[in-house]
């Protein structure tokens, strides 16, 4: 079975994924409503998009809506749905044009007909640009994604379709959301809190992460740049022994 196989040294992550966290704080910093920091992290999310080709970083994904983050008050939650579909209003053009794929992952039933409408038309349009991978996770968490997964795996035992003993841990990474994207090799987390928050499970086994103090909102450009350019200078092993 093939194994991960250990990158040179010198090598910057291929892909970086982002938990984007502490929005709600830097507004009430600011005696804001929470909104106000969502609004702010939107923007960054752009920042951060353009930054990635000269980094060498071809996919980038975004954490900006948790199966959890249901539980926040109901206009937080319609807040976020509306940045959302703001956000792809005012993005699509820039990213076609910047090159950007744009994926959504997560699981789009609990959505509005809308939103996810104006998601499948973004994907449509920038299915063929090749610059950056952006993936942008709404609904999604990494269990629920696991267990959606296991059903559809599962359906197709029970139509004959797969052997239950050919399956392996290479068979189900094609039944998860990310089935097209190389797993993350560096996981940043802002805000000072340092979980995984049901992001990227399965995809993140041999992922380095880095838990930074800054705020979601106040992430420059400048600030990936080092974490990604440290990124370098860590020895990856994979399980395996330093050459
Ligand atoms: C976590 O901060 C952030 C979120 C739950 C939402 C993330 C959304 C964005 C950054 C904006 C929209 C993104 C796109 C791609 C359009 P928090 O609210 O938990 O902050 P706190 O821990 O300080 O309360």
């Amino acid at each position: 079975m093939a194994q991960p196989q250990p990158k040179a040294k010198d090598d910057g992550p291929r892909h970086v994924a982002i938990i984007m966290d502490g929005n709600g704080r830097w507004a009430t910093q600011r005696g804001r409503p929470r909104l106000f920091g969502h609004q702010a992290g939107a923007r960054r999310v752009r920042e951060i998009v353009e930054a990635c080709p000269d980094l060498g970083v071809d996919y980038l994904t975004v954490f900006a809506f948790s199966t959890e983050n249901w539980k926040r008050t109901q206009s937080e939650v319609a807040g976020l749905m509306n940045l959302f579909r703001r956000y792809i209003t005012r993005e699509a053009k820039s990213l076609k044009a910047n090159d950007v794929c744009v994926r959504f992952i997560g699981d789009r039933v609990r959505l509005d007909q809308k939103l996810v409408s104006m998601m499948d038309e973004l994907e449509a349009l920038t299915a063929n640009c090749k610059t950056v991978n952006l993936t942008i996770a709404i609904n999604y968490g990494g269990r629920d994604e696991v267990a959606r997964a296991t059903k559809r795996l599962a359906r197709d035992v029970a139509d004959g379709k797969l052997d239950p003993d050919a399956v392996d841990e290479e068979t189900l990474p094609k039944y998860l959301d990310t089935c097209v994207l190389p797993d993350p090799d560096l996981v940043i987390r802002t805000s000072g809190e340092a979980r995984i928050s049901n992001f990227l499970l399965w995809q993140s086994a041999y992922a380095e992460y880095e838990f930074i103090d800054t705020l979601w909102p106040d992430f420059t450009a400048e600030e990936f740049s080092t974490l990604v350019e440290g990124f370098g200078t860590r020895d990856r092993r994979f399980g395996a022994v330093s050459a």
